[in-house]
């Protein structure tokens, strides 16, 4: 399989797991989501958020999914935020939690690797967050766009599930040892694709028979490497031990591993 096979299977996938989510989030997240300054941004993003300044800004989200975030941002006082997605039925439901949540962000249904060059030049701030570069098989191609799609002296945010998680079974898996849940199974140098046909349903934990969805264990080098050689420059990089990615919350108790990080860049 080349690059596009992953990323049109992981199209299938994902809108698959579109009504999966949004059955196990219910009814009730369309009132979380109107209520007036609604945010989906835990205080450390936030934080990072501030500090480079992001109110008024134009920010532009890669994998967006519903789009809960985007709304986020917009409701914390950003300027315009677009927000991009591969899944025809998550930018589906980000039109819809935009409508009933008053919002204005505009959503576009695309690949992140064929984002329009009418986009390019066009942002302050390129806003990355859990669970998004694991889909991309062409890591240095995906930060070449998020480059171009920065004004000069604009910002990258990264806020991920860090890297060495890809090494530990998480709870669902038959590899998962709750004698040893620190059980290196998986190889941090692993370099073909995970596939997995049980689903993409980290909102309700449930089991579904599922379209093959491609992931990749993308390691701290390959990221930053990414990110560097793509005329980013990175301001910071930070190591948290809470969890982000909700699949690993038994490994928070003991404080031991880095769960997420954050990495700040600019464009030189
Ligand atoms: C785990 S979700 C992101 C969740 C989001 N950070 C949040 O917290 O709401 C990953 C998203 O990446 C999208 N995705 C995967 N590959 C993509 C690609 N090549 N281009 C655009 N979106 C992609 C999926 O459709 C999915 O919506």
């Amino acid at each position: 399989m080349d690059a596009e096979d992953y990323i049109n299977a992981n199209r299938k996938a994902w809108n698959e797991a579109a009504a999966v989510h949004s059955r196990a989030r219910g009814r009730e997240f369309l009132d979380k989501i109107k209520a007036p300054g609604y945010s989906a941004l835990d205080g450390t993003v936030t934080g990072k958020l501030r500090q480079i300044g992001f109110e008024g800004k134009a920010i532009v989200q890669p994998c967006c999914n519903n789009g809960r975030e985007c709304i986020s941002l917009r409701n914390m006082g950003s300027g315009p935020v677009t927000g991009f997605d591969i899944s025809d039925e998550a930018i589906a439901e980000a039109c819809e939690f935009n409508k009933i949540a008053g919002s204005d962000c505009e959503f576009v249904r695309s690949d992140v690797m064929d984002i329009g060059k009418q986009y390019f030049g066009k942002f302050d701030i390129v806003f990355i967050t859990i669970g998004a570069l694991t889909w991309l098989p062409d890591l240095p191609k995906f930060f070449k766009i998020v480059s171009s799609l920065l004004k000069p002296d604009g910002h990258l945010l990264i806020y991920e599930m860090h890297p060495f998680l890809y090494t530990i079974p998480c709870l669902d898996e038959p590899n998962f040892d709750a004698d040893n849940p620190y059980k290196i199974a998986y190889s941090y140098f692993k370099t073909d694709a995970w596939v997995t046909d049980n689903g993409l349903d980290y909102v309700g934990r449930s089991k579904y028979q599922s379209s093959p969805a491609y992931s990749f264990t993308q390691k701290m080098s390959d990221i930053i490497n990414a990110v560097v050689k793509n005329g980013l420059m990175i301001e910071e990089l930070n190591e948290y031990a809470h969890d982000i990615s909700e699949i690993y919350p038994f490994l928070e108790k003991e404080q031991k591993l880095p769960l997420s990080f954050i990495l700040i860049g600019k464009k030189n």
